[in-house]
């Protein structure tokens, strides 16, 4: 059978070429496969994770009468399937190993200089392959449409519609209109993240481990002492194969366990999105987003909450009542319904701090978050 395949596809050189290519033993030489571990195991839990997950945030009825989208309730589902939940947190853990071991890959390049003449085209494409790898992440972290990573993706679309002049264009392809709101949202991260930068990063991984073969490995500093200009390590084949094989065992091994001790991102906890109150730590940056916008506070930088609440703008210099503004008035510092008058300071007078008006802010119970800016 050997014989017969190798007079038809010449495998005795492909196995002189590439399957007894000199592999270094070293343990920072194994970060590249660990991000390719990770890599692995995402794509073998996602696959899992698609076969029961409903990219759509039309209305479904829960059993307990709820109504929720139908993304949040699939994520419920597949927590109550058996291993549903640590699946789903080795798919989570396994994202976040990836970014973490392709960061210290590079670092490892960095610090030996394995980025120099002639590998600088693989290390443009490794930086390439970490930029893909966060921006894949980044659109699996709001398919499960709880408030939490509703919450935080709206950030990502605040600061992608923001870019100048291509703002627009990122946001529309990434999110397909307004998120949260647009009914394509769902869809578009759900197609992106499954198919298509999976599809980019495997092709990607594919250049750079070529690369890497056809230029040869470089040397660590022991290799060039013992056997100096030579090529020093196992062959790929069968030592190498071996050792990725028990290193990829203990990869899923030690990271199922840490799926099981720290299930991922618990939705019930965080409940269904709620525009009016925003989820998880991700509140805590939203006002800033809303901040960085180059015209907060008269127009938003998260285009999405325009449509929930459109804020007014009060002054809260001496101008306010002449602003000509539509709403209410502010209320006034030293109001005797207020909390904060001051001894000796003139009901209605404004502080020395309010003479001279410093950019126009949303008054906190004003803000389209609820919370203060
Ligand atoms: C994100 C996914 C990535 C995967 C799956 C990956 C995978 C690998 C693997 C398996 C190797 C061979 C083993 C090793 O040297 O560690 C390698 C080598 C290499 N990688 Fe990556 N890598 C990734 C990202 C990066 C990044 C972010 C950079 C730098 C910016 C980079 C630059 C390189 C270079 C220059 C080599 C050749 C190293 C040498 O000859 O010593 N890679 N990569």
């Amino acid at each position: 059978m050997y014989k017969w395949l190798d007079e038809r596809l010449d495998l005795t050189s492909l196995y002189q070429k590439v399957l007894r290519k000199a592999f270094p033993v070293h343990h920072s030489f194994f970060l590249g496969e660990i991000t390719l571990f990770a890599f692995v195991v995402l794509v073998l839990t996602g696959v899992f994770l698609t076969l029961n997950y409903e990219p759509s945030i039309r209305e479904v009825r829960l059993p307990d009468g709820r109504t929720v989208p139908a993304a949040y309730a699939s994520i419920l589902y597949i927590d109550s399937l058996s291993f549903g939940a640590v699946i789903r947190s080795l798919h989570h853990w396994s994202a976040h190993a990836m970014i973490a071991a392709a960061f210290l890959h590079m670092l490892r390049i960095l610090l030996t200089g394995a980025y120099k003449k002639p590998r600088e085209l693989n290390y443009l494409v490794g930086l390439a392959l970490l930029g893909l790898a966060v921006v894949t992440a980044f659109t699996g972290y709001a398919l499960p449409y709880d408030n939490y990573a509703v919450t935080a993706t709206r950030i990502g679309y605040g600061i992608a519609a923001s870019i100048p002049w291509v703002g627009g264009t990122i946001a529309e392809v990434m999110f397909g209109g307004e998120f949260p709101g647009s009914e394509r949202s769902i869809p578009r991260l759900y197609s992106l993240h499954v198919l298509w930068l999976p599809l980019l990063l495997m092709a990607l991984i594919g250049l750079h481990l070529a690369i890497m073969i056809k230029q040869k490995h470089t040397q660590p500093r022991y290799a060039e002492r013992v056997a100096p200009g030579k090529i020093l390590g196992v062959p790929m084949y069968p030592q190498q194969m071996v050792m990725m094989g028990i290193l990829f065992a203990l990869y899923v091994g030690i990271m199922t366990m840490i799926a099981g001790a720290f299930l991922a991102h618990p939705v019930e906890a965080f409940g269904p999105p709620n525009p009016q109150h925003p989820g998880g730590e991700a509140r805590l940056v939203l006002p800033l987003a809303l901040r960085a916008s180059p015209d907060h506070p008269r127009k938003l930088a998260v285009p999405a909450l325009r449509g929930h609440h459109r804020p007014r703008v009060h002054r809260r210099g001496p101008d306010s009542r002449d602003s000509g503004h539509r709403g209410p008035p502010p209320p006034l510092r030293g109001h005797p319904q207020g909390q904060d008058a001051l001894p000796g300071t003139p009901l209605g007078a404004p502080r020395a701090h309010q003479r001279h008006p410093g950019p126009p802010r949303l008054l906190p119970h004003e803000h389209p978050s609820g919370l203060q800016d």
